[in-house]
């Protein structure tokens, strides 16, 4: 299992633990972490997974790229550390991550 905390708009730190292979949308969807819409389940068609990587994980998770990259301009205030995580594969290099959820998906 990976743990990862998410840290929602509000300031509400929620850690939970989510299978290996798994993903960070899916680890947050399971587990009720507010505001993660992930209405197109994953598919990389709507954004609305956007969350930012804390700055002590952003090397280890990588930047955004190809299709990704490009839904992130949609995305509202997208930054350097933004992600969808729908795109992002859970495993033990990951173990511990912290995001943060934005304020609002769209
Ligand atoms: Fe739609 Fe991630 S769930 S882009």
């Amino acid at each position: 299992m990976v743990t990862v905390t998410f840290i929602e708009s509000n300031g509400n730190a929620k850690t939970v633990e989510s299978p290996e292979g798994s993903t960070l949308m899916e680890a947050a969807v399971k587990n009720g972490v507010g505001g993660i819409l992930a209405e197109c389940g994953g598919a990389c068609t709507c954004a609305t997974c956007h969350i930012y990587v804390d700055e002590a994980w952003t090397a280890k998770v990588g930047s955004a790229s190809g299709d990704e990259a490009e839904m992130l301009t949609l995305a509202i205030d997208p930054a350097p550390n933004s992600r969808l995580s729908c795109q992002i594969a859970l495993n033990a290099e990951l173990d511990g991550l912290v995001v943060r959820v934005p304020v609002a998906q769209f």
